[in-house]
């Protein structure tokens, strides 16, 4: 089973990815060979954005092919627990992360997310965490992923969020919720056979 964690900060080792690299370390420091965990930044990736030209209604996939949304995309479709993060910019998410969701509308017509599940995360330095965590979880309830939770937390520059001790608390609390879950998924296909 997969947990895949997009930051979509700019900063390809900042606040946003040092939060969601930490729950995949949880994760994975729980155990078990079953459960593979892996990190994706949107840093340095080029997505550029939706143009609503609603082609995507037709051919179920989004058809600007000429960036990096595709092979980022291919993964969330093949995750079990999405975890999406982002910095907060003016109070919301960065436009690196309103363009990636924004291009799974293509995603969104026949509900390929469905079931799935989900953690969001959002850093802000002092203010407007909150709707950035609004945000993200529209994205997550559009889709109808299965909400598991959030992680916030304050920083301004780079490695400060380490200081925000309850941040990382949530972290390890996210983190025992995906491996429970997953576990327990394993578990029960075992039984079934
Ligand atoms: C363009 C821009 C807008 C920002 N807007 C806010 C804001 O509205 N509220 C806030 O508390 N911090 C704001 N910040 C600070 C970032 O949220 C903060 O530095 C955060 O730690 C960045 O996370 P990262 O290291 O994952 O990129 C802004 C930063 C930038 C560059």
């Amino acid at each position: 089973m997969k947990v895949l964690g997009i930051s979509g900060s700019m900063r390809k080792n900042g606040n946003t990815a040092i939060l969601i690299q930490k729950i995949l370390e949880h994760v994975t420091e729980n155990g078990c060979d079953e459960i593979e965990t892996e990190f994706v930044s949107l840093s340095g990736k080029e997505i550029k954005p939706c143009i609503g030209c609603e082609k995507c209604k037709e051919s179920k996939w989004c058809t600007i092919i000429s960036d990096d949304w595709e092979e980022i995309a291919e993964k969330v479709v093949e995750c079990d627990v999405l975890i999406l993060g982002s910095p907060t910019y003016y109070y919301d998410v960065c436009g690196q992360v309103k363009n990636f969701m924004d291009r799974t509308y293509s995603l969104y017509h026949d509900r390929k997310l469905a079931g799935k599940h989900a953690i969001v995360v959002a850093v802000c330095a002092y203010r407007g965490c909150d709707r950035t965590l609004e945000t993200l979880e529209g994205f997550v309830n559009s889709h109808e992923f299965c909400y598991l939770g959030y992680v916030n937390g304050r920083g301004y520059h780079v490695g400060d969020i380490l200081n925000d001790e309850i941040a990382l608390e949530m972290t390890e609390k996210v983190a025992t919720k995906i491996h429970k879950l997953l576990s327990n998924t394993l578990a029960g296909r075992k039984t079934k056979k």
